[in-house]
């Protein structure tokens, strides 16, 4: 990233305190870098308002006031930690600063236009739930939750940044507290004036899911079917997405609903995966070598003495029947292990029966 347009330079000490190393992005209204804090002594995510926007009405106190509200979240693991925030003096102009937790990456440059597996996605958006249940419980809203304001860290660990930044700019412009989102995410309700839009960001998180499922937003959320995109997602997840995307918020459930449902939804995607995922290969391996044996058991039939033809074979058609039944017994109700052994002992039962009936 080159941070050509942005304030400061690499190598730059802002305040006697911080010191710049890398220029991280151009946000809405402000610009993120990497930096060393000489006080904390560490490096930490450093976030100015432009002087542009800086220079809105108001737009500096609020940039301060919503970095007080995301700090009094810090407790919990899935909101960036805000560490500082004041105001920093460069070259004769005032920057209003936020000091931060330094993260890895964001989700849209996680995703880099790919979408990602439903477990993934669902584990993402159930942190994020979670951190909505702990914003609900401070009255705040974050008002733009989109896969740019989704941090992730090293593990992959999710985390909501930027709480109430978009109200500022349009607190700041016109007075008006509503009127502003990013397209595909934004809430219905938060087009319209002095609305109540305490369930925006449900709407909001439901479209950045979509986002990780299918590699964009909903583009007609009315018409949107998750397993027309992706057949394999369980239906559960299709209700919860649709009922996150409901125009009217009352229709829609709550961070605490959202993020119990995607926890039933995690849990029963892994039972179905270690049931039968895991040992895939193995059971494709036992079947493979179970039906070799049948499939040679009777071309050695065919080339043998007639006499023993019609008893070997019909031990042959009885050991395929019980195998078939074992299968599907076992698909149903075991782990694939159990299924592949039991298979691979089907076949070599149906070995031994054909040479019982060669000596007999
Ligand atoms: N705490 C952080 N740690 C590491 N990188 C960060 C951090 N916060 C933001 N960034 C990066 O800085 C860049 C700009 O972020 P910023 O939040 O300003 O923009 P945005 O999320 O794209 O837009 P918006 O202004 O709507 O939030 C992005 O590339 C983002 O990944
Ligand atoms: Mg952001």
């Amino acid at each position: 990233m080159t941070g050509e347009n942005s304030v400061f330079r690499i190598g730059d000490e802002i305040g006697n305190r911080f010191q710049v190393r890398e220029f991280l992005g151009h946000g809405g209204f402000g610009d993120v870098y990497r930096v060393f804090d000489k006080n904390l002594q560490i490096e930490i995510a450093l976030k100015t308002l432009r002087s542009s926007e800086n220079r809105l009405h108001g737009a500096g106190a609020n940039f301060l006031s919503e970095a007080r509200k995301q700090a009094q979240l810090r407790n919990n693991p899935h909101v960036v930690t805000i560490y500082d925030h004041g105001e920093l003096e460069h070259e004769g102009e005032t920057f209003p600063f936020i000091s931060m937790e330094l993260l890895t990456t964001d989700l849209k440059k996680r995703m880099n236009g790919q979408r990602l597996p439903i477990s993934v996605s669902c584990q993402i958006a159930f942190e994020i739930a979670e951190a909505l249940v702990a914003a609900q419980q401070q009255n705040m809203v974050h008002r733009d939750i989109k896969p740019q304001n989704i941090m992730l860290d090293v593990n992959g660990r999710a985390m909501l940044s930027d709480f109430g930044l978009a109200k500022i700019i349009s607190d700041a412009a016109d007075g008006n507290s509503t009127l502003f989102g990013t397209p595909g995410y934004t809430a219905p309700e938060q087009l319209l004036l002095n609305t109540n839009i305490s369930k925006a960001d449900i709407y909001s998180l439901g479209c950045t899911l979509v986002t990780m499922l299918t590699g964009g937003p909903p583009l007609n959320r009315r018409m949107f079917s998750l397993r027309a995109y992706l057949p394999e997602a369980p239906y559960a997840l299709e209700k919860l997405i649709s009922q996150m995307l409901q125009d009217s918020p009352d229709s829609r459930p709550s961070a605490a609903q959202v993020s119990q449902k995607l926890t039933q939804i995690i849990v029963a995607q892994k039972a179905t995966k270690t049931r039968y995922s895991p040992n895939l290969k193995s059971v494709g391996l036992s079947i493979g070598v179970a039906f070799s044996l049948m499939a040679g058991g009777f071309v050695y039939l065919q080339n043998s003495h007639p006499s023993w033809q019609t008893s070997a074979s019909q031990h042959l058609r009885s050991d395929a029947k019980a195998m078939r039944q074992n299968m599907r017994t076992y698909a149903r109700n075991s782990s694939s292990g159990q299924l592949a052994r039991s298979t691979y002992h089907a076949g070599i039962n149906a070995m031994k029966r054909l040479k019982n009936s060669q000596t007999n």
